[in-house]
């Protein structure tokens, strides 16, 4: 029997040593919540907190991510959370491009199995790397926070949205309602069009399949 991908996955991000950032963490920090989740969201990198308890979004940055999600009527646990690099920097500084991109595959494996339709970048690391991947022109979280890119990554259709970093928004009450405005304008209406599109597409399928099985008997 072959083994779980994504245990094989957190196994290997656990005791990965690919960048140097593995000199200095407790614990990386693979990500977690729904891998069926329509939406994704990808944060920076662990914070003291995540590094001591070996999950994403638990320190005060996260309190606020949580609040977020809740304020759109849904629950973290309902979409998957992780971050552009498993493992804290040192005194939380910037994550470095060489650290990035040792790191990267494992987030393209992730983004590979749940297939998201959405993705929401967390702070400009986060949206720089994700629109190079995407091929889409990143200049500035100004100019693109809460904007919907919609395009085609590994074979599946994904809007991608970028806002702010719920760090930044904590001591910044000016980012902050950006960021909730970017939540209720955007991301809200996006997850309902999406999950709409989806009943009525299961709505279809079901009533396809039930007049198979009527003409059956
Ligand atoms: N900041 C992030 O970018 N990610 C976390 O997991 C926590 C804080
Ligand atoms: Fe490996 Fe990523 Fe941690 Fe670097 S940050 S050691 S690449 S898991």
């Amino acid at each position: 029997m072959s083994r779980d991908p994504w245990r094989i996955l957190e196994e290997e991000i656990l005791n990965c040593t690919k960048c140097k950032l593995h000199m200095y963490r407790r614990r990386a920090v693979p990500g977690e919540g729904n891998r069926n989740s329509v939406l994704v969201f990808i944060g920076e990198a662990p914070g003291e907190k995540e590094d001591e308890q070996g999950r994403p979004f638990v320190g005060p940055a996260g309190k606020l991510l949580t609040e977020l999600i809740e304020s759109t009527g849904y629950r973290r646990e309902d979409f998957y959370i992780t971050n552009i690099v498993k493992c804290r920097p040192p005194g939380n500084r910037d994550p470095e491009d060489d650290e990035i991109n040792a790191c990267l595959p494992y987030l393209i494996k992730q983004l590979e199995l749940v297939k998201p339709r959405i993705i929401v970048c967390l702070g400009r690391h986060s949206a720089r790397t994700i629109f190079k991947l995407a091929g889409l022109k990143w200049t500035n979280m100004s100019t693109q926070h809460g904007k919907v890119y919609s395009i085609r990554l590994f074979n599946f259709n994904v809007k991608i949205i970028p806002t702010y970093h719920p760090a930044a928004a904590l001591y910044n009450p000016q980012l902050k309602s950006s960021l909730e405005e970017d939540f209720k304008k955007s991301i809200k209406p996006v997850l309902s069009e999406v999950l709409e599109a989806r009943s009525v597409k299961k709505t279809l399928l079901d009533f396809s399949c039930e007049k198979k099985s009527s003409l059956l008997k």
